[in-house]
């Protein structure tokens, strides 16, 4: 199939675009690398043997869009474009909406034009707050607790909405729980700009000497060693639900939701335990103050997927620990600084 890959430059959309192009599939980018770098497209070419049409472009810019949609007779749109940072959300909703929402409408406006009405859209396990029970499936009740999980949950309601308007329409919502990990090359990985967000890059950038100490964001939570408990997914096992989804899609009309998780969760401190093990580097951590708005638990119930998508994870946290840290050795400073 012909597919544009929106955010193809950033960390889950170039590790999808590689198992895209594996399976068969001919790759577009389209991406204004707002947090990204070219080097992740070489990337993407050097472990694929493939050469990747590349367009620097914002999706939210419809004549630039215009110019992408009509360079090939596409399939289908893979649409990971977006800003993620929860913290930043709060301090720049508009930023956030504008982006994320108002650019998907910019997406699925061109899309239509062109009559390429097959979608899979990535979607946030974020959407559902802070539910009472575990694992968490897909009929748990959404309740975004940020300004960036609202964005995902109003581009859910608009794709639902697009799709009861024109039913030809196939979409596939895919609710991602937590992405780590790196290709098994050590060619293209995570790469966050400023300082990481997110525990395992925060772990790996201290095993590798980069930063000093990592800051435990609590350790009084209502889990067995009292440190928040997260469903960590491997990012190739991410990427391949993608091929997943879109096999789904060729079958199956309407709109369609998906967990994509393990169905395992791990600690802080199992994660950190993991990480150390898989370096043979120890990872100083000290127990700080909670991180505003973090949930104790948040695990998946991923057998929707794997009785529809035909997709289960095959990666534990220990390969994701593995792959992530020789991503880092080799690239101590992400792209910018690749080592022999
Ligand atoms: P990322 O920041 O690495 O990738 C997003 C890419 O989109 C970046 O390369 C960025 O430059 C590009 N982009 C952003 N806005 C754009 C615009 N207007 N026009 C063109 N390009 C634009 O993030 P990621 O971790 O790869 O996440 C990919 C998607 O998955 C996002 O939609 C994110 O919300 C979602 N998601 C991620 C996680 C996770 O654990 N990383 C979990 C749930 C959902
Ligand atoms: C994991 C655990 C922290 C950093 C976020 C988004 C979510 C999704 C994935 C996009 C928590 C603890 C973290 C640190 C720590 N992204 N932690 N010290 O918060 O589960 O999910 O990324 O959709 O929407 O909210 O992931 O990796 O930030 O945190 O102790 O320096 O690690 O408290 O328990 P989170 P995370």
């Amino acid at each position: 199939m012909n597919l544009l890959v929106t955010g193809g430059a950033g960390y889950i959309g170039s590790h999808t675009a590689i198992e895209l192009i594996m399976a068969g599939h001919d790759v577009v980018v389209v991406d204004n690398l707002s947090n990204s770098t070219r080097a992740a497209v070489s990337a993407i070419e050097t472990v694929t043997g493939r050469d990747v049409t590349f367009f620097e472009y914002d999706i939210r810019n419809d004549s630039r869009l215009d110019e992408v949609l009509a360079c090939r007779a596409f399939d289908a749109v893979l649409h990971f474009a977006a800003l993620k940072a929860v913290g930043e959300s709060a301090a720049q909703p508009l930023r956030y909406y504008a982006n994320n929402v108002a650019g998907t409408a910019t997406l699925l406006d061109g899309m239509n034009d062109y009559g390429i009405k097959t979608l899979v859209f990535s979607s946030s396990a974020s959407v559902y707050g802070d539910p009472d029970t575990m694992p968490i499936g897909e009929d748990s009740p959404p309740d975004p607790k940020s300004p960036y999980a609202r964005t995902k949950l109003i581009t859910e309601n608009l794709l639902h909405d697009l799709h009861d308007a024109d039913p030809d329409w196939r979409i596939s919502i895919l609710r991602y729980f937590n992405a780590v990990g790196a290709h098994p090359s050590g060619r293209i990985g995570e790469d966050p700009s400023g300082v990481p967000n997110n525990l395992l890059p925060f772990v790996a950038q201290v095993a590798v000497g980069r930063r000093n100490c990592l800051n435990v964001f609590g350790d009084d939570y209502p889990t067995p060693d009292g440190t928040g408990i997260r469903d960590y997914l491997h990012v190739v096992d991410l990427a391949r639900g993608h091929v997943k989804a879109l096999d789904y899609l060729a079958g199956a009309g309407g709109v369609s939701v998906h967990n994509l998780g393990t169905g395992r969760g791990y600690s802080v401190f199992e994660v950190v335990h993991a990480f150390e093990a898989a370096s043979g580097r120890k990872v100083p951590h000290r127990v700080a103050a909670r991180r505003p708005g973090d949930v104790a638990v948040s695990w998946a119930d991923p057998s929707k997927a794997r009785d529809e998508l035909g997709w289960t994870a095959e990666y534990d946290l220990e390969r994701a620990c593995e792959d992530l840290w020789r991503w880092q050795l080799t690239h101590p400073r992400g792209f910018s600084t690749r080592k022999a």
